[in-house]
C-alpha cells in the first residue's frame, strides 16, 4: 500500500508546532510496520532538496508548472513542491497564506496519483478530499484534524474567481461556511475518514463549546471520526541521548537530571527555587496570557518561571518586561530555540501547560519523557495524558487561580521524584498510534 501525506509542516525541515513533529515522525513508526509513506510538503526558502524536474497542474483554467524537489530523512521519503511564494524563510504569518496553501493544495493533487491512501493535515491540506471527488486523483483519503481553530476561510467570490473551480462546489461539496469558504469544512465532509489527535479532542469537537462553529458538521459526520492519541519520536525526544543535554539520565539513573536543573538555573540566571518551564507558542489557545496574570501569585508561591516562547507581539513584551522587573525570579527566552527547549525540559522542576484547549499536546508528553512532571489545564489530550497526583498535576479552570491551584498541588506533593519516575516510565512511542492508522489505511483500501 503507498501512502501519500500533505502537510505544511514536517520537522525537521519547517516547524513551528506540534504539526512538524506528527508529520515527521509517524511515518518512521509507519515504515517499522512495513509501509511506506512519501511526504509531500511545500518547499520552503532554505530546505536542502535535490531539484528533480518539473510537473503542471490545473489552475484557474491554465496549467501552471511547480518545481519539484526529493529529501529524505531517516529513511523517508520528501516531495518537496516548489510553488515561488513558499520561497520565503517562515511558513505562515503571510497575507496570502490562504492562496498560497491552496495553489499547494491543488498542485500536490496531481502528483498524488500513484497513492492509495492520501492523508490530508490540517487545513492547508484540506482542499485534496474534495479534489478527489472531483476526480483530481483516486486514492482514499484520510483527513486529520491536528486543529480546529485554524479553518483557512476566505471570501467566496475571490475564491472561485481566483482558482476556477466549480461553483456548485460551494454548498454542493461542503465549502461554504457562514457564507464564506472554509476549507476545514470541506475537508470533513469530503474525507473518507477524518480523524484528530486524541479521543477527548475528538469528542470535544462535537460539542458547541469544543465545535469552533463546525460542531454540527462534525457531529453530521460522527461515523467516521476518531480520536488517535499522538505519539513521540522516543529516539530523538530521549534524556539519555540527547545531545543537547551535557548531563544523560532515564528513570534509573535520575542525577543527571539535577545537573541539567542547575546549569539551567546558571544559564538563565534565576535563583535556586522549584522552577516552571513554559515552552509554548504565544497564541490564545495556550493561556500564556493566564501565566501572566498569575505571575505575583507564582512568585508568592516561591516558584520561578522559565519560559521560552514567540507569538502574540504583546505577549512578547509583557514577558520581555516581567523579566526585566523580576531577574532571578523569571527569565524570559524569546523565539524558536530547539536547544534550549531541550534544556527546559530536562532542567526544570515542573512544565506549566494551561491551555484552554488542547488538541492532543506534545510539549507535556515531551516534559513527561524528561522527567518533568506537567501542571496542566484538565482539557483534550492534556485529559488524556496526564493522570492527576500519579505523573502530573490538572487544574480545571483556564484562570490565574486555576494555575496557581495546580503550583499548589504540585509543590505540597510529599515525593514529586516519585511522579517524575513514574511519568518517565510510561510509553509515548508512536508504536500504538501507528497501529491504529495502519488499521484504518486498511480498513479504507480494503
Ligand atoms: P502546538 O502544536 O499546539 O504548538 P504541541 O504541544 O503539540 O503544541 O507541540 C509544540 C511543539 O513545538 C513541541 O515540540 C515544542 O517543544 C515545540 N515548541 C513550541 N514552542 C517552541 C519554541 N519557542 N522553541 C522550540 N520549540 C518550541
Ligand atoms: C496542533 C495542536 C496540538 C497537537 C499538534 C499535533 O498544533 O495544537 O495540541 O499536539 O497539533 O497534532
Amino acid at each position: 500500500m503507498r501512502v501519500a501525506f500533505v502537510a505544511s509542516e514536517a520537522f525537521p525541515f519547517a516547524k513551528v508546532g506540534g504539526l512538524a513533529d506528527v508529520v515527521g515522525s509517524l511515518p518512521q513508526a509507519l515504515r517499522r510496520l512495513g509501509l511506506e509513506v512519501t511526504i509531500f510538503l511545500p518547499w520552503y526558502w532554505g530546505i536542502e532538496g535535490y531539484y528533480v524536474g518539473e510537473a503542471w497542474f490545473n489552475f484557474a483554467g491554465q496549467r501552471e508548472k511547480v518545481g519539484l524537489g526529493h529529501a529524505e530523512h531517516q529513511g523517508v521519503r520528501y516531495v518537496l513542491v516548489g510553488l515561488g511564494d513558499f520561497a520565503r524563510d517562515r511558513p505562515y504569518g503571510y497575507p496570502d497564506d490562504f492562496r498560497r496553501f491552496v495553489r499547494f493544495a491543488m498542485a500536490t493533487a496531481e502528483l498524488v496519483r500513484e497513492f492509495e491512501v492520501v492523508h490530508a493535515h490540517d487545513w492547508q491540506a484540506a482542499l485534496l478530499p474534495l479534489l478527489r471527488n472531483l476526480g483530481w486523483f483516486s486514492g482514499r483519503t484520510v483527513y486529520t484534524i491536528h486543529n480546529l481553530a485554524y479553518q483557512g476561510v476566505w471570501d467566496s467570490h475571490e475564491f472561485y474567481a481566483w482558482t476556477g473551480l466549480p461553483g456548485e462546489t460551494y454548498y454542493g461539496a461542503g465549502l461554504e461556511h457562514y457564507g464564506s469558504v472554509n476549507l476545514m469544512k470541506a475537508g470533513i465532509v469530503n474525507a473518507d475518514a477524518v480523524t484528530t489527535v486524541s479521543p477527548r479532542y475528538a469528542w470535544e469537537i462535537t460539542t458547541p463549546e469544543g465545535g469552533e462553529g463546525l460542531d454540527g458538521v462534525l457531529r453530521a459526520h460522527q461515523g467516521k471520526l476518531r480520536g488517535i492519541l499522538n505519539g513521540l519520536d522516543t529516539s530523538y525526544w530521549n534524556p539519555a541521548t540527547d545531545p543537547y543535554l551535557k548531563h544523560p539520565y532515564d528513570a534509573d539513573n535520575f542525577a543527571g537530571k539535577a545537573l541539567n536543573r542547575k546549569e539551567l538555573l546558571a544559564e538563565l540566571g534565576l535563583e535556586d527555587r522549584p522552577t516552571l518551564g513554559v515552552v509554548s507558542r504565544f497564541a490564545h489557545q495556550k493561556g500564556i496570557d493566564l501565566v501572566a496574570e498569575a505571575v505575583d501569585g507564582l512568585m508568592d508561591l516561591g516558584v520561578n518561571l522559565a519560559v521560552l516562547g514567540s507569538g502574540d507581539a504583546n505577549l512578547e513584551r509583557t514577558f520581555s518586561w516581567l523579566a526585566a522587573h523580576l531577574r532571578g525570579r523569571l527569565a524570559y527566552v524569546q523565539g524558536h530555540h530547539e536547544a534550549l527547549a531541550h534544556r527546559i525540559y530536562a532542567g526544570a522542576d515542573g512544565f506549566l501547560m494551561p491551555s484552554r484547549f488542547e488538541p492532543c499536546g506534545l510539549a507535556q508528553l515531551i516534559a513527561m519523557r524528561y522527567g518533568t512532571p506537567p501542571i496542566v489545564r484538565a482539557v483534550g489530550g492534556l485529559l488524556d495524558t496526564v493522570r492527576h497526583w500519579e505523573t502530573g498535576f490538572m487544574f480545571e479552570t483556564p484562570d490565574a487561580g486555576g494555575i496557581l491551584h495546580g503550583v499548589r498541588e504540585f509543590l505540597k506533593h510529599p515525593d514529586r521524584e516519585g511522579v517524575a519516575k513514574r511519568a518517565m516510565r510510561q510509553d509515548f512511542s508512536w508504536d500504538g498510534p501507528a497501529q491504529a492508522y495502519l488499521g484504518l489505511y486498511r480498513e479504507l483500501v480494503g
